[in-house]
């Protein structure tokens, strides 16, 4: 047989089908016909009804690869249109958000009005630092309520922010404050994570010595420990902001003109340098409210809660730009999902009468893990949405989710998109799409996406190649900051005027996309390239499997050989048995050709920060190589224990 090496083969057939309801789509924020609409019209619409203008904008948009500007002419101010217009509309006293701190009985309820306050008193403190439009700052923080305050109050002044997560190292927050040359640095004394202070503004000291051109650290009281502070650098936000107004004719929201940078964002970097991504101020508000207010049809007394990391760029589109310039309330939750036990999430949710749940697949999958049972003591009764993002999502983790957080009955919006696209661009349509476990359907409307084989022709419906997208959007990436060449390279050097996305996809018969992970991460077993994702699904299928990742390692006779590491549910035991059946089970589910050669059974996975795994450290660790940059793992220790397991496992295989 001949194979095409560039071809990704498609092996999963995945059959379930659930068309909406005629209740949710008769309440739908979306109408089929939103399909039919046209690129300018519908951009235009949503230009003029989304948001608030200074000045209205005066062209759509411009065009000139691998470069785009939107809405041209215009001028707004992000903050404004976030906090400022809701409290103008009478609308103050809703609440902006409800926060729950990782200690427990800590909450707080934030109105718009309250938020205002807040943000004008903040920012009013950093103008005395002499932040102003066009000032770098950088933030690194936990997820305490002054995270959307210091974001919201470099907006009002139109200073561009970059926020590196809390995780992080201080060399990583370096880098960063570094490529920015970022003037102020905002953190606070110490986050919680687990139970335990996160020293954040020690790392911040460290960073510091690297970053030269920090001139004022900002420091957010949240534990109240003390911490160090230098003289003439280092500040206390209260003290700063003593006796300064909170009046927002003290403090006017900034008008920016809509391709003014807005913030910067530092891609994971977990092969290189990290990328400064480049978002700017219009075309990505307009990207972010429309498709929040469409993707998770959000109502006006909804409870949203997108329970990522403000961190990451899903936290900056979907916890803070696109749904409070929609005016949503939302959930913040300071900490992790087993604090101080597995029910947390579902007593939040419970709570605050959460309608809408935003989430990964890696925290579905850890909740398959510990087991329904936590969910199963609440009433989840109010959940009439949930959402995935950030890696395809296996079929069974999609329906587990579906089942016993949507109780059956919701919808769920399988998210696609990247930092670089600022916005989610291949998703259901909640009320419109018939959904498919572990696709992420249709592109938005006027997204046009494309699969492609190398030589930039469309390849046939079922077959696997590489994901682009031919015309520019809103929100998309204006580029990376200070590297046109790396730009250019990156995403535009593959096809010509299309944007490389740098992922393996596939569209089945009725035009839906199939994610199939990262290309550099595709497997060649005896010249079948095999996407690690239907393996891994096909292990996830099986009733012991909460969670599995799949990697390539070198075989003399098939090129590459299939690796799979195996986390069990709480319930089920590792066993010699298990390891053939399991192996028995992906030759039938998809084919003997991905059944892996050696499986290895570990509690935990090594993952990103941001809940990726990591699949180059786990072909280091099959190949027995130096593990490359470990910095981004969320838990280093984890990798050290996967490769004593390799080591037996191989042992006992021989
Ligand atoms: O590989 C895709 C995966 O995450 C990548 C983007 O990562 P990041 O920039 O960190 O942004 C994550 C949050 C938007 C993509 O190139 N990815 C994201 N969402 C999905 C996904 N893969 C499959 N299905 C998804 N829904």
């Amino acid at each position: 047989m001949t194979v095409d090496a560039n071809r990704i083969d498609a092996l999963q057939e995945e059959n379930r089908k659930f068309p909406p309801s005629p209740e949710f789509a008769a309440q739908a924020n979306a109408k089929p016909d939103i399909y039919n609409r046209g690129f300018e019209e519908f951009w235009e619409a949503q230009g003029r009804e989304r948001v608030s203008w200074f000045r209205p904008f005066d062209k759509l948009y411009e065009w000139e690869p691998p470069y785009s500007k939107w809405y041209l002419g215009g001028q707004l101010n992000v903050c404004y249109n976030c906090v400022d217009r809701h409290v103008e509309a009478g609308r103050g006293d809703k609440v902006a958000f409800y926060w729950e701190g990782e200690p427990a009985d800590e909450r707080r309820t934030i109105t718009f009005s309250d938020l205002q306050r807040e943000v004008v008193r903040f920012a009013n403190g950093l103008k005395k630092l002499g932040v102003k439009k066009g000032t770098p700052v950088g933030i690194y923080m936990g997820m305490c309520p002054e995270l959307p305050v210091a974001m919201l109050a470099c907006t009002r002044l139109g200073a561009p922010h970059t926020v590196v997560f809390g995780g992080f190292s201080a060399q990583a927050v370096a880098g960063r404050l570094n490529d920015m040359e970022a003037e102020i640095l905002i953190t606070q004394d110490e986050g919680w994570r687990k139970g335990n202070k996160v020293p954040l503004k020690a790392n911040c000291d460290d960073a510091m010595e690297l970053s030269p051109t920090i001139r004022s650290c900002v420091v957010v009281r949240r534990t109240g420990d003390p911490v160090n502070m230098t003289d003439g650098r280092d500040i206390y936000a209260d003290e700063l902001q003593a006796g300064l107004s909170d009046d927002p004719a003290t403090c006017p929201c900034e008008p920016m003109d809509s391709e003014d940078l807005l913030y910067l964002l530092y891609t994971s970097g977990t092969t290189a340098k990290p990328k400064g991504i480049v978002h700017t101020t219009a075309g990505y508000l307009v990207g972010v409210a429309t498709t929040h207010h469409y993707i998770f049809d959000v109502k006006p007394d909804s409870v949203y809660w997108c329970a990522a990391d403000i961190g990451w760029v899903t936290g900056h589109s979907y916890i803070l730009y696109g749904p409070l310039c929609n005016g949503t309330t939302g959930v913040i939750y300071e900490g992790v999902p087993n604090h101080p036990n597995e029910e947390r999430w579902w007593e939040i949710i419970e709570r605050y009468k959460v309608d809408i749940l935003y989430t990964a697949p890696t925290t579905i999958r850890t909740h398959m893990k510990w087991g329904p049972q936590y969910a199963q003591k609440h009433d989840l009764s109010s959940l009439r949405l949930l959402g995935t993002v950030g890696e395809p999502i296996n079929p069974e983790a999609w329906m587990w989710y579906r089942q016993t957080a949507g109780l059956g009955k919701t919808p769920v919006v399988d998210t696609w998109w990247q930092t670089e696209t600022g916005m989610i661009l291949i998703t259901p349509l909640p009320g419109v799409t018939t959904l498919k476990p572990g696709s992420a359907t249709k592109p938005f409307p006027t997204i046009d996406a494309a699969v492609y084989d190398e030589q930039g022709q469309e390849v046939p419906p079922g077959q696997g190649g590489n994901l682009v997208i031919r015309k520019p959007w809103p929100a998309m990436l204006r580029g990376i900051y200070k590297d046109p060449e790396r730009y250019q390279q990156t995403y535009w050097a593959r096809y010509k005027d299309t944007y490389f996305v740098g992922d393996g996809a596939r569209k089945d018969e009725d035009g839906d996309f199939w994610l199939m992970g990262r290309i550099d991460d595709v497997m060649n077993i005896s010249a079948h390239r095999i996407s690690t994702i239907e393996v891994e699904s096909a292990l996830v299928d099986h009733p012991a499997v909460a969670e599995a990742a799949v990697t390539g390692r070198q075989d003399p006779q098939t090129g590459q050989a299939i690796v799979a590491y195996v986390t069990l549910k709480a319930t089920h035991q590792a066993s010699v048995e298990l390891l053939s059946e399991l192996r028995n089970h992906v030759s039938n589910k998809i084919g003997k050709i991905a059944a892996p050669a050696n499986i290895v059974f570990t509690p935990e996975l090594p993952k990103t920060r941001s809940g990726k795994i990591m699949r180059r450290l786990l072909r280091d660790v099959a190949e027995h190589r130096a593990l490359g940059d470990t910095t981004t793992l969320a838990d280093p220790g984890v990798v050290e224990e996967l490769r004593s397991r390799a080591v037996a496992e191989e042992g006992k295989e021989q």
